[in-house]
């Protein structure tokens, strides 16, 4: 066992910072508090390969391995995580599945402008029913000929109106249960096929959240992904890897607050010194610095499992569960910090705190996490 990065990972980690804190940070409370999607930083993002860091470089991706993605979406999310969860879903949940169970032409036509950041992916399993109850899927889609009529209502969905290229998880026979669940993928902008209002939300709110409805929406064969009957496998798979994504965005949020925490702490002067020689805020400093060090031990572990082509649903499971609860924790406490100051929004950790928060929600909820690890151990 051996716990130090390797010179890649180090340069990775490096570019990533150095991104982060030259192009998202100028604007990203402006961004937030008009709820800007960052399309120019996503675009730079794209051409710096950040879009695509684990497919092959023969589909126009970086060939790295998890545990490089996992670094630069922590320092990314450190600075401006509407910025990363578009990273994130374009990484895990929509290349990732596309490279493992795509047919070649499907990885000729959308990997490899997706993997290069020339297009944005959208993994669309929510509905307004089915949440947390995936199982419980409305969209269908009927085989008519040499197209799938795709009708119903997704909801949550990240890069909602700045995707073209979705993954659209649809029952296509509702009499076999989650067994009757299929996988396609759709071109935006297709007739029936309307995108919803952006989501006004409490934090990510750069990130581009709509509903969108499918009205007989035309889907070629050609374009479903596996077998009919594979979606719900599909997407339990591709939700292993993508709260990796989300864990190690966590982990950044919760180091991003950390660090101003301690640079707050150090500048700040109360009775006389600094705040960070009192003991009431190095107990704070200490607590958050050692849960945020549990939490990544966690989140690379996640992402040496699945480097290693080990089992790794569980241990991700469990990291999304533990970094997410630190981002809480840590956010809040780096205000308290900060006191006044951290109540508004120049001083960024506010805005971090509400970040956080989706991290509990989204990718599957922290109760549902709790029933993957519990079944992991009970099993
Ligand atoms: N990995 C692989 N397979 C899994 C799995 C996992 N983690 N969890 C379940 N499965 C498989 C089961 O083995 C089972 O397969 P078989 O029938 O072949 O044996 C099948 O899926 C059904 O599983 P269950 O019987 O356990 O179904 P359930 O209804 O009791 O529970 C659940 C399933 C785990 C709760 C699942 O519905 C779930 O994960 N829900 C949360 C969904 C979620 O994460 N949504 C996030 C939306 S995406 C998003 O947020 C994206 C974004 O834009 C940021």
């Amino acid at each position: 066992m051996h716990f130090q990065l390797t010179e890649e990972h180090l340069a990775v980690q490096d570019a990533a910072r150095e991104f982060a804190n030259t192009e998202l940070l100028p604007g990203v409370i402006q961004r937030d508090s008009e709820a800007k999607f960052p399309k120019e930083q996503v675009q730079k993002m794209g051409e710096l390969g950040f879009m695509g860091m684990m497919v092959k470089p023969k589909y126009n991706g970086g060939g790295m391995d998890t545990i490089s993605y996992v670094l630069a979406m922590e320092e990314l999310s450190k600075i401006d995580a509407s910025a990363s969860v578009c990273m994130s879903v374009n990484n895990s949940l929509v290349c990732w599945g596309l490279e493992k169970y795509g047919s070649e032409a499907q990885k000729e036509k959308y990997l490899k402008p997706l993997a290069s950041g020339e297009v944005l992916g959208a993994f669309c399993l929510s509905e307004p029913e089915a949440g947390s109850d995936a199982t419980s899927q409305q969209t269908s889609a009927e085989l008519i000929g040499d197209h799938y009529i795709l009708n119903g209502t997704k909801n949550w969905i990240t890069n909602g109106s700045s995707a073209s290229i979705y993954l659209v998880i649809a029952q296509t026979d509702a009499s076999k249960g989650h067994k009757g669940i299929s996988v396609f993928i759709v071109e935006g902008g297709g007739e029936g096929f309307v995108v919803g209002k952006k989501e006004d939300k409490l934090g990510i709110r750069g990130s581009d959240t709509h509903s969108l409805m499918f009205t007989d929406v035309k889907v070629p064969i050609e374009n479903r992904i596996g077998e009919e009957g594979f979606g719900f496998t599909f997407a339990m798979e591709t939700l292993n890897g993508g709260r990796i994504g989300i864990a190690a965005q966590a982990l950044g949020i919760a180091g991003g607050a950390y660090e101003l925490a301690l640079a707050y702490s150090k500048e700040r002067k109360a009775f006389g010194k600094p705040i960070s020689q009192h003991q009431a805020i190095q107990f704070k400093l200490a607590d958050m610095a050692t849960s945020i060090e549990a939490a990544r031990l966690l989140v690379y572990k996640a992402a040496w499992l699945k480097d290693q082509g080990e089992d790794y649903s569980h241990a991700s499971a469990m990291a999304k569960l533990y970094a997410s609860q630190v981002a809480m924790d840590v956010t809040i406490e780096a205000i308290q910090v900060h006191g006044g100051y951290g109540y508004v929004k120049e001083y960024h950790v506010e805005r971090l705190m509400r970040d956080a928060k989706i991290t509990q929600i989204y990718e599957g909820t922290s109760e549902i996490q709790k029933i993957v690890i519990s079944r992991g151990i009970l099993k």
